[in-house]
């Protein structure tokens, strides 16, 4: 049973990718900046289930790069409030690349998210003050492996919680109190 929560969690993974509801594609990314949690709302752009692997997409400018350039140690936050299901993951920032060609295949509103003329988070008079640059862009994809995930289903007779960690490139799992 063990096993099967976490492949159960991969499938919920790759399902997220395609299916525009599921509750798993958007997930909470947490960064530490000088010894600060900082967490915000991302989206989950692909999943590798055998590198354990998540990617998202990202404008270069923004805060989190920064602290991901000191440090690269991440927490990942799953909900599902349907089925009450949570998974936590530690993970290492272990790919920060900037590429044209993957830029290029999203669609034009999409594009823009990341051709901002100033840096987000920037202070700016109104909303229709944002203004755009027209060739340059700022897109940047993130890969976060995971060393370490925390399964937690709320049920009734009893709650399922299990931890499992990647140990010498297994992933070794056991149950925990709730
Ligand atoms: C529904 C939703 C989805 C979002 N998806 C992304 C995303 O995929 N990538 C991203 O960089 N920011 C995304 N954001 C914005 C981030 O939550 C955050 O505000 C922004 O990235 C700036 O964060 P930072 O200053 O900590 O870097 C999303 C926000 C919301 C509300």
């Amino acid at each position: 049973m063990l096993n099967a929560l976490l492949d159960r969690c991969k499938e919920e993974w790759q399902l997220a990718l395609t299916q525009r509801k599921h509750p798993y594609r958007f997930f909470v990314l947490g960064t530490v900046a000088n010894s600060r949690p900082e967490l915000r709302t991302v989206v989950l752009r692909d999943f590798n289930s055998d590198s354990m692997e998540f990617t998202i997409f990202t404008d270069a400018r923004s805060s989190k790069v920064s602290s991901l350039n000191k440090n690269e140690t991440v927490e990942i936050l799953f909900y599902n409030p349907e089925k009450l299901t949570q998974v936590r993951v530690q993970a290492q920032c272990v790919l920060k690349v900037e590429d044209d060609i993957l830029f290029n295949e999203q669609a034009l509103a999409s594009q823009k998210d990341y051709t901002t003329n100033l840096a987000p988070g920037s202070p700016i008079d109104s909303v229709s003050s944002v203004s755009f640059l027209n060739e340059e862009h700022h897109f940047l994809k993130l890969v976060f492996q995971a060393t370490q995930v925390e399964y937690l289903e709320l049920k009734r007779p009893v709650h399922i919680r299990a931890l499992f960690k990647k140990e010498k490139e297994r992933w070794i799992g056991e149950f925990s109190t709730p």
